[in-house]
């Protein structure tokens, strides 16, 4: 059973249940920081496990939880239910794909003022079907991506699905943002402001949901996933 481990100052990371989404094998991933409230901010959450919960409980109080992208739903419920005084904030389209959602606040321009400053958001513009919001964690210079950058681990792959990793992009420390996903950015000029946006923080470490988090040479590893949007 994953537990909640250290990622960077105030910021912890959990390896969750390997999921299908169209048959393709995702290992999972969720993010949870630490507010200088005490309070806890839980980005993308799967279901709980009584461990994990523990892991979670001994931190602080959940106060918020985070659906980063329409697609990622999964934990929102379950830890609403388990957390009901915590706010759910959402993606600018999750509740299109999730009416009857437990959402509380859905995310715009600015971030919740309830964090204080100590995470920003931004929704990384450009898709004609994807909503993802990506945030940034001052004080560990982290940044929070979900979907955007993906790099699935080769070990434990099948060669089938090492090859079809590989042809969408997403495979190892070379992978980025999924050919299939680019594909639904039309507004390129939108998704390149984004993307210059989000590298103007000032970030050397980088959570993503699927694959390998980025700990080295984090700049330039998110530059070169974007390349398809910085042009
Ligand atoms: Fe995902």
């Amino acid at each position: 059973m994953s537990r909640l481990e250290p990622f960077a100052d105030g910021v912890w990371i959990c390896d969750g249940p390997r999921v299908r989404m169209m048959t393709i094998p995702f290992e999972t991933r969720m993010t949870v920081v630490a507010l200088e409230s005490g309070s806890l901010w839980v980005h993308s959450p799967f279901q709980p496990t009584p461990g994990l919960q523990a892991d979670v409980d001994a931190l602080g109080t959940v106060g918020f939880i985070v659906a980063p992208n329409k697609i990622h739903s999964l934990g929102v419920g379950p830890w609403k239910e388990r957390y009901p005084s915590a706010e759910v904030w959402v993606s600018p389209r999750f509740r299109e794909r999730h009416p009857r959602a437990p959402v509380d606040h859905v995310m715009g321009t600015e971030a919740p003022a309830a964090w204080n400053g100590q995470i920003e958001l931004l929704c990384f513009g450009g898709s004609r079907f994807f909503d993802e919001v990506v945030f940034y964690h001052g004080a560990s210079r982290t940044l929070i991506l979900t979907d955007l950058i993906q790099r699935h681990d080769p070990a434990g792959e099948s060669p089938f699905w090492r090859f079809v990793k590989r042809k969408v992009g997403v495979l190892g420390p070379s992978g980025g943002t999924a050919r299939d996903l680019r594909s639904t950015f039309r507004d390129l000029a939108a998704a390149r402001a984004s993307a210059e946006a989000l590298l103007r923080w000032d970030f050397d470490r980088v959570v993503i949901a699927h694959g390998t988090c980025i700990t080295e040479d984090a700049r330039r590893t998110v530059e070169q996933a974007f390349d398809w949007a910085l042009g």
